[in-house]
């Protein structure tokens, strides 16, 4: 089965989040399986300079008014076929894939454009896919150009990785994106009186997804639909969450780069060892003791991390330490780089994005934060939980779909592998950190007992790259 991923991240390449782990792993898992899945990029620079053996396979003489643009293909280092999207003076600049010129509607409808002939003319090369999933808003308008251009064509998926970004632009630019009213009306791409991307990926792909199954579920409700929970209600026998996965040779305690000391469930001395290190690399009072939370995530709203800040008083009042890696909002910046200033025994800011010091965050915390008010799956407490850091999580979409409450129950019965609060409050924040703090000081049986359960539950990819396959034959069907 032939399937075109359109979407604009690819770890190692381009990361801003977790898109970018999931593009770089799930085709993978799908080939694995037989699939012969591909992916498809805007020709940002890191990609024309990182993927190996590109070459032409045809070119788009005007790319929504743009002029001539190359369809290049070539490998990533994990071997799947890629596709990019060349044309420089949309794609290749400075400063990360979403860097605001004011043109955005422009590269993102180009790029879905593109894919959209991709999928309806194949690849220049006699290849043409039977699918094209496109994921989040930058790829959204893939299958609305599909219905606009053809009756018949692939079928396609929409992925929602996040409903809070959606892609909106005033109508006035809907020639210069050659969107017609045939897709321009409230059933399609028209959302009070505006263009949103996303929207027309809901309302004209063949089936919709989302990456977790508590997700898909609250995105029919008005709190996380943002705006677009009327059409997703509509449309819910096509909606289906399918949980992301792990990638776990990228994230492996007993194997990454980024640690000089590796651990598993059966050692884990090297855990006690890479708590030392965190500690002194962040300047951190080197406290073997005191129960170290940690945080690794894009500073915004949607993450809850306001509620850690107004907790500092209180971690350090616990003897607790807390260590920050992220970058965004920057009053969040502000507050925490204050925190860490006034207490850098207790606290520390890295406000930065780095690989490997998320990697080293996740070895050496006890505990990793992810309060987040809405999280449509979440990789880091998946990642928290093979690494032997419990996550403490809100319950809400994949969070609530991955973690275990530690409570009298699950503690009996060895399911627990985390905590869970209901409640997006600093109050009740507060509350499950101290949870925490006594199970760690009070009970290390217990705690071992939780660590060992987290490490081997299994988020591997293979499970829901089946999902996927599975969903789209009963397209085809
Ligand atoms: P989201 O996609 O909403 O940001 P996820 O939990 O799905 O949330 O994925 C976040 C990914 O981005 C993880 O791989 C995490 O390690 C990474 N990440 C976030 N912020 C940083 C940072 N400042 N430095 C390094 N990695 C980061
Ligand atoms: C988004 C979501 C996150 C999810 C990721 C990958 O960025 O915020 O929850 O894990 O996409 O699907």
């Amino acid at each position: 089965m032939r399937i075109l991923h359109a979407a604009s991240e690819i770890f190692p390449y381009v990361k801003v989040g977790g898109l970018g782990d999931v593009m770089a792993a799930l085709p993978v898992a799908q080939r694995q399986l037989g699939a012969d899945a591909r992916v498809m990029l805007p020709g940002f620079g890191s990609l024309l300079a990182g993927v190996e053996g590109l070459e032409p396979v045809r070119t788009f003489p005007d790319l929504l008014g743009q002029g001539e643009a190359r369809l290049l293909q070539g490998r990533t280092a994990s071997g799947v076929p890629i596709y990019l999207l060349d044309h420089p003076a949309l794609f290749n600049r400075d400063g990360g894939p979403y860097v605001e010129a004011g043109d955005s509607h422009l590269r993102f409808a180009a790029f879905a454009w593109a894919c959209a002939q991709v999928g309806l003319h194949g690849d220049g090369r006699g290849w043409q896919p039977a699918i094209v999933q496109a994921h989040d808003w930058q790829a959204a308008l893939a299958p609305a150009y599909m219905a606009q251009d053809a009756v018949t064509g692939p079928r396609s998926v929409m992925t929602i990785h996040n409903m809070a970004y959606q892609g909106l632009y005033p109508a006035s630019l809907l020639p210069a994106l050659w969107i017609g009213p045939t897709l321009f009306h409230p059933e399609g791409a028209e959302f009070y009186g505006r263009i949103n991307f996303l929207k027309a990926g809901l309302a004209y792909a063949s089936r919709i997804t989302t990456v977790s199954p508590t997700y898909a579920r609250e995105i029919q409700h008005h709190e996380a639909g943002f705006g677009l929970e009327g059409i997703l209600a509509r449309r819910r026998r096509d909606l289906s969450g399918i949980l992301n996965g792990v990638d776990y040779d990228v994230w492996n305690p007993a194997a990454t780069p980024h640690l000089q000391h590796h651990y598993d469930v059966r050692h884990m001395s090297g855990k006690k060892v890479a708590k030392n290190l965190l500690q002194r690399e962040t300047g951190l009072a080197e406290s073997p003791d005191r129960p170290l939370f940690g945080v690794v995530s894009r500073l915004v709203d949607q993450k809850g991390l306001d509620l850690v800040i107004e907790n500092i008083a209180y971690l350090i009042q616990l003897d607790a330490q807390l260590v920050v890696l992220g970058t965004g909002d920057p009053r969040l910046e502000a507050a925490l780089q204050a925190a860490a200033e006034a207490h850098p025994d207790s606290v520390a800011a890295v406000l930065d994005y780095d690989e490997g010091l998320a990697h080293r965050i996740l070895a050496g915390s006890d505990v990793i934060l992810v309060p987040s008010r809405h999280e449509p799956c979440g990789l880091t407490q998946l990642y928290a939980l093979r690494y032997g850091s419990l996550p403490l999580v809100r319950k809400t979409g994949g969070l609530a779909d991955t973690v275990v409450d530690a409570n009298a129950h699950s503690l009996m019965d060895s399911t627990a592998t985390g905590f869970v609060f209901k409640e997006a409050s600093s109050w009740i924040l507060g509350e499950t950190i101290g949870r925490a703090c006594r199970l760690y000081r009070e009970d290390p049986k217990a705690w071992a007992s939780v660590q060992r359960h987290a490490m081997t539950r299994n988020f591997s990819w293979k499970a829901s790259a089946q999902e996927y396959l599975d969903l789209y034959a009963s397209l085809l069907r």
